[in-house]
């Protein structure tokens, strides 16, 4: 439908509304709920260079409006990706997709994307320098505007396709990280990642994740990835996309009017794993309401 079509870095995309990394797997797993080429696109699970377990179990934990993950970047490893994943996926997604990239270096996310940047079907690298779950890379790359940067150049040199650099709200002034990045060679960016909680279980007085702290998700969080998105999005020049809370078509168009160019969905997928598609379907009624006749006109 055109009136719901974007562009991301360059590449048009169908709609806007587009499944966050973590939430839908490499993808194909979606696709016996429902037929993803409905998607513009999708973010696979963070992949590293290396296979990673995780963090140890409890890694989820329920909270009022929202949950806790610390799952620690769960993957099989970028050359598993390459070999089985992406292949699986083929058959039954025809677009480019969003490559999300963790490292526990500026070489090691570099030599990651290098390798995913071969693959036909990767359309975009997310670089998630945001993750809280794990020590010593994520989030670590992500909480000064120096790291930020440093990582961006490492991928930039290395890669061709757009990249994403997906930002945490766990910092002061997110406005100056995203800043770096756009001077490093950024493509767009990505806001937010999860906010950084805990919960304790009342009865064993101890927190409810074995890693102690988790990334808090959902519609709580729909407010503070507003204010990001409506900060960051003025202050660089490069395409925002927002995410964070977003569980209705309502606020796709609220996050699109803080100044996102498409959005992610992420815990709502995990609620209900038709959330992307009921919110794509929902999306040109609640438009005609507003009267809005397409979203480019929300960035004019
Ligand atoms: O722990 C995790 O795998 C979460 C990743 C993220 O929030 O980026």
């Amino acid at each position: 439908m055109e009136r719901l079509k974007v562009n991301l870095c360059g590449i048009p995309i169908d709609n806007p509304v587009i499944p966050a990394s973590g939430t839908f797997g490499y993808g194909y797993e979606f696709a016996r709920f429902y037929d993803i080429n409905l998607l513009g696109t999708f973010s696979c699970k963070g992949t590293t260079l290396e296979p990673r377990f995780g963090n140890p179990t409890p890694r989820i934990a329920e909270c009022p409006d929202g949950m806790l993950n610390s799952v620690g970047l769960q993957n099989p490893g970028v050359r598993a990706v390459v070999e089985e994943e992406l292949p699986r996926l083929r058959q039954v997604f025809r677009k480019p997709i969003i490559a999300n990239v963790s490292g526990f270096s500026p070489e090691e996310y570099a030599e990651t994307c290098a390798i995913l940047d071969r693959e036909e079907q990767v359309g975009w690298l997310e670089i998630n320098i945001s993750c809280p779950n794990v020590q010593g890379g994520g989030h670590a790359f992500g909480t000064t505007p120096e790291a930020a940067a440093s990582v961006t150049k490492a991928v930039r040199k290395r890669t061709t396709k757009p990249i994403l650099v997906k930002l945490t709200p766990n910092v002061t002034d997110i406005v100056s990280v995203a800043q770096a990045c756009e001077e490093a060679g950024a493509d767009g960016l990505s806001l937010i990642n999860t906010l950084l909680g805990m919960r304790i279980d009342l009865r064993t007085r101890r927190p409810v994740l074995a890693n102690t702290f988790g990334g808090l998700s959902g519609p709580a969080v729909l407010p503070v990835a507003l204010r990001c998105v409506y900060q960051v999005s003025r202050a660089v020049r490069i395409p925002v996309i927002g995410m964070g809370g977003i569980s209705s078509a309502e606020d796709v168009l609220e996050m699109m009017m803080a100044g996102a160019s498409a959005v992610q969905i992420g815990a709502a997928n995990l609620v209900n794993p038709l959330a992307c598609k009921e919110i794509l379907e929902q999306l040109p009624s609640v438009m005609d309401r507003l009267g809005i006749q397409s979203l480019y006109e929300l960035h004019s």
